[in-house]
């Protein structure tokens, strides 16, 4: 396939992609198939399948623009990579109508969207995994009065440019997890105060 779509690069995601990439290599079933809600770029799942041949990664995104950076990077490998689905997770049955998967992946949006955004993606998390199946969800988190300073910063910045935006308070992204079948199976520290949460359906 000849690519004709412009990809793009977040500094960030190069710099995380391999700190994560190293977890989930690790952690990801043989033959995983992944769907990934809000891809952005693309590069996480570009390198992920580049880690391990045997997935397949189905990317997805709200946003048009990003869509067009992920079908280049999927133009690269197609035979591992899938076309973007255009999923909002704030939309009621957004899980509908979508292959099977064995995992989903899911990195810095539940803080750069409505708390909606964490509901509906818990929501059809339930609705698409099966008991044993796991869910990541990597990002910056807060832990009441024993947050880092980063992310009391960086949620105040946030909520400047969004009042619904947040960093999201893991006690509260537990229990809507355990509300929709899940279990808290680990939660991995990662370079500059993020987490790797990983959550197992019952
Ligand atoms: C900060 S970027 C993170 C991109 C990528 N996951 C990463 O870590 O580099 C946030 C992404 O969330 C997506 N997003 C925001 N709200 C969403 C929603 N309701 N449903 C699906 N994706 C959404 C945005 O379009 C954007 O691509």
């Amino acid at each position: 396939m000849i690519a004709q779509f412009q990809k793009r690069n977040a500094p960030s995601a190069e710099r995380n992609k391999t700190p994560i990439g190293a977890q989930l290599k690790m952690m990801l079933p043989q033959g995983a198939r992944v769907l990934e809600i809000a891809s952005g770029t693309g590069q996480h799942g570009a390198y992920f399948t580049k880690l391990r041949p045997d997935i397949i990664w189905q990317y997805s995104d709200v946003d048009t623009d990003a869509q067009e950076s992920q079908k280049a990077y999927a133009c690269e490998n197609s035979s591992q990579l899938k076309l973007p689905l255009q999923l909002d997770v704030t939309q009621g049955n957004w899980w509908q109508r979508l292959e099977p998967i064995t995992n989903i992946y899911c990195a810095n949006m539940i803080h750069i969207a409505p708390w909606k955004a964490a509901l509906g993606l818990t929501k059809g998390a339930g609705e698409l995994l099966q008991a044993g199946d796991k869910l990541f969800l990597y990002g910056p988190f807060l832990f009441g009065v024993d947050s880092a300073q980063s992310n009391l910063d960086f949620t105040a910045n946030l909520k400047q440019r969004n009042p619904v935006w947040g960093v999201r308070e893991l006690v509260d992204v537990e229990e809507l997890f355990v509300e929709n079948g899940f279990h808290l199976d680990q939660q991995i520290t990662m370079p500059r105060d993020n987490y790797l949460l990983v959550f197992c359906k019952r």
